[in-house]
């Protein structure tokens, strides 16, 4: 592979795994994140700053015109769109979590089309679709209609709409995920970083309490994404113009708990019967076979595979005090 990728928000968490990803692939990476120093980044990747393949631009993803002059700059050839405010983020402070998502992915559109980029994939979230009493039972269709009930579902559901715009009129080769519960070593941010930060606890060998046994969640490990992204990002792999339900193991904690235990015998791990309020009207699980039979990507990381993962990934992380400096650090910074 050779050419240049532009990342937005590619020093946050998912961004951070991608960047990881796109370099062992062979690609230069240009990070662009309103927050490039000082995030997971700096904590996956403490080299980065010095690696000659990356280069690390901080702004805001609402500033097409600087979009477009550093693709120019820097002979971009695709692009990875991920910065945005989480759900919270955008229910606390409405008109700056509206202009961040949909004026900034609009921006990132024209300006890839500005600067004649190949390939654009981009971060959509299951919030689009609504509470599950709106839908028949089962995995969710990828073209079941949006009912989002956050602003932030329906802001990433404007971006769906932008983006098949930016297909059918401008000629964009652009490809939207819809991702749903992404775990893995290094998450901070968001009400759905409780997962991680649980693994986060087992790594560090403490008890670990799991009042939610009975709750179901689309288990999504942060490296299925960026092997997803890493597959889809490649001009001519497919799905142009389309969003699609990515992969996610379907499971209870009940589930993960017996997968804990499998991988660390020696954990005290309790698991109550409760389901999280938050999460009680929330679909399940999502079908994601529009995304194999366009792509031929299916799932690759199901909990066996990825807890043992990030049990490791944090046990490094927690071993050299240099990255828990960073941890520290970051997680003060937001
Ligand atoms: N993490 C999940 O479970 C999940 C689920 C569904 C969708 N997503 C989507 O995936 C993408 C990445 O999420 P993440 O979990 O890595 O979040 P994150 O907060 O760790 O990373 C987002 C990055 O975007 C940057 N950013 C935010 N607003 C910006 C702005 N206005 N200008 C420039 N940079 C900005 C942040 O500094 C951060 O580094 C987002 O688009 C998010 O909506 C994530």
């Amino acid at each position: 592979m050779v050419g240049t990728a532009l990342i937005t928000g590619g020093a946050g968490f998912i961004g951070s795994y991608v960047t990881r990803r796109l370099l062992a692939d062979g690609w230069h990476v240009l990070v662009y994140d309103a927050h490039a120093n000082g995030n997971v980044l700096t904590m996956l990747m403490p080299e980065a700053f010095d690696d000659p393949h990356i280069l690390v631009e901080s702004g805001p993803i609402t500033d097409g015109e600087r979009l477009r002059a550093v693709c120019l700059a820097h002979g971009v050839e695709v692009a990875v769109h991920l910065a945005s405010p989480l759900t919270q983020d955008v229910t606390a402070r409405p008109a700056a979590g509206i202009a961040d998502i949909c004026l900034g992915t609009a921006a990132l559109f024209e300006a890839a089309h500005a600067a004649g980029l190949r390939r654009i994939v981009w971060a959509s979230s299951v919030a689009v679709f609504g509470a599950s009493a709106h839908y028949p039972p089962g995995p969710l269709a990828n073209d079941a209609c949006h009912r989002p009930s956050t602003l932030y579902g329906s802001c990433k559901s404007l971006c769906e709409t932008l983006s098949r715009r930016a297909f059918e009129t401008d000629g964009l080769d652009v490809v939207g995920l819809r991702l749903s519960v992404v775990y893995g070593a290094g998450r901070l941010r968001g009400y759905m970083s409780y997962p991680s930060h649980m693994l986060r606890e087992a790594a560090a060998g403490n008890p670990v309490h799991i009042p939610w046994g009975r709750q179901p969640l689309h288990w999504q490990y942060v490296e299925e994404v960026a092997d997803l992204v890493a597959t889809l990002v490649v001009p001519g792999a497919g799905g142009g113009g389309r969003t699609f339900n990515a992969p996610g193991d379907c499971r209870t904690w009940a589930d993960i708990g017996a997968v804990l235990a499998a991988a660390r015998p020696d954990l005290e791990i309790t698991v109550a019967d409760e389901v999280d309020p938050v999460l009680a009207d929330v679909v399940e699980d999502y079908d994601a076979s529009a995304l194999a039979e366009a792509c031929g990507y299916t799932m690759r990381w199901p909990l066996e595979r990825a807890v043992p993962a990030t049990l490791e990934h944090y046990r490094k992380m927690l071993a050299s005090p240099i990255l828990l400096q960073k941890v520290g650090s970051v997680a003060s910074n937001h």
